[in-house]
């Protein structure tokens, strides 16, 4: 149960509403059910002295706590952010919580290719490297926009956004190897076929769940691809779901989700949903657990390797978005 998403827990509601609300109603113990639902958690006591971590969208929700852990091991965090206010304020946060001074704001838009090529030169040219990449930043369910270059929000940002950004700090992480690039993906993906590669930017038909979905199951297709052309390099590339987490994810459901749904939706998120600190779990083990020092291309969930759908291991559609993608940000002609 602990491996839902937002979108299974909206699918749920409508299914199942009298009951859930029952359940709601008779109050039953929300403490031991908390508990149960918060699922894996990282043991590994591994220090990061003297290594760079960047997390894309570090000023709240899972990344943000992953900031706090990972700058607690020694570490220095870059915190990859779009609003230089929201930032500093996690920044001070981050830095006080962790005990660490070495917490840096850089912005980045990752809905601006041009912001991400200045942010990827000017970590070129300040770090001498980078042992971890955590590709973090992310929205879902938006009204339709689009990105400063055209593509739709999602795909543009949860996807295209991170693959220009990954491919333009490679050089510098392969240089850093034993280095990790971690995709905070979605177990989302798994509730969509295969990628719709005749609509990526949903110009067609635009469905604020499916085009989440599409740009999820786009990051758990990268993994694959990634991993694939870094074999060799001592650079590892994994995806995961963190788990259903109470954050700012939610903060465009009002837009796209009917009031009585959101509702009904509260409670239930209360009781089966993790904490941001708890939603961080799987990322910061994938960040530093000292026994997947070799382990590439895999998906995890609750600190635990677990399959990802059948779409989202297609070789060739991990080629075939890989190749579009280039196009798309311009990285090829
Ligand atoms: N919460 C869940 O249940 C859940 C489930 C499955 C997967 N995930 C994934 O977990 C990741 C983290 O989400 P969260 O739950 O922590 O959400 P969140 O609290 O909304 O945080 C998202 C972060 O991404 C940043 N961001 C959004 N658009 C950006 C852009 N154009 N450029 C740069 N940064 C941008 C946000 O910055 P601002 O604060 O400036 O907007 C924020 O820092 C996402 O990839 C999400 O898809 C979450
Ligand atoms: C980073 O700098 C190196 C030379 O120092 C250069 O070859 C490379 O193209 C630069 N990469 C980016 C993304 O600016
Ligand atoms: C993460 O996802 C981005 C965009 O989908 C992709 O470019 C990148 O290669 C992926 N990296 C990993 C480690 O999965
Ligand atoms: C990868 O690591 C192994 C052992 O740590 C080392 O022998 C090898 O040279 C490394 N390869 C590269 C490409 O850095
Ligand atoms: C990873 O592989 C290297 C050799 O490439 C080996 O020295 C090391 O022990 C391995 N680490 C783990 C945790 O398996």
């Amino acid at each position: 149960m602990t491996g839902l998403d937002f979108e299974e827990m909206l699918d749920i509601a409508r299914k199942h509403r009298i009951l859930i609300g029952s359940l709601v109603g008779i109050g039953v113990s929300f403490a031991a059910m908390r508990r149960y639902f918060a699922g894996g958690v990282c043991r590994s006591k591994a220090r990061l002295d003297g290594k760079t971590v960047i997390i894309t969208g570090a000023n709240t929700g899972i990344g943000k706590e992953t900031a706090i852990d990972l700058a607690s091991r020694g570490a220095k965090v870059i915190l990859a952010c779009r609003d230089v206010m929201r930032a500093e304020r996690a920044a001070t946060d981050i830095l006080k919580k962790s005990n660490n001074q070495n917490v840096v704001v850089k912005i980045v838009d990752l809905a601006s290719l041009d912001s991400i090529r200045k942010f990827a030169d000017n970590i070129n040219k300040s770090e001498p490297k980078i042992d971890i990449l955590i590709n973090n930043a992310g929205i879902m369910m938006c009204p339709y926009w689009k990105t400063q270059d055209g593509f739709e929000m999602q795909f543009g940002v949860n996807h295209l956004g991170h693959f220009l950004l990954t491919n333009l700090l490679l050089d510098k992480i392969k240089s850093s190897a034993p280095a990790r690039i971690i995709n905070v993906s979605s177990r989302a993906h798994t509730r969509t076929d295969k990628l719709d590669f005749d609509d990526l930017n949903s110009e067609k038909n635009y469905n604020s769940m499916a085009a989440y979905r599409q740009s999820k199951l786009a990051n758990v297709l990268f993994t694959r691809e990634l991993s694939r052309r870094l074999q060799g390099t001592n650079v590892t590339a994994n995806s995961l779901h963190p788990g259903v987490v109470d954050t700012e994810l939610t903060r465009y459901l009002p837009q796209s989700v009917p009031f009585y749904f959101r509702i009904l939706f509260a409670p239930i998120i209360y009781i089966i949903g993790k904490t941001p600190l708890q939603g961080a779990q799987t990322t910061i083990y994938c960040a530093v657990e000292e026994s997947l020092a070799n382990v590439t291309g895999k998906y995890f969930s609750d600190c635990a390797i677990k399959e990802e759908s059948k779409a989202a291991q297609e070789d060739e559609a991990a080629k075939k978005l890989w190749e579009v993608s280039e196009k798309l940000v311009g990285l090829r002609k």
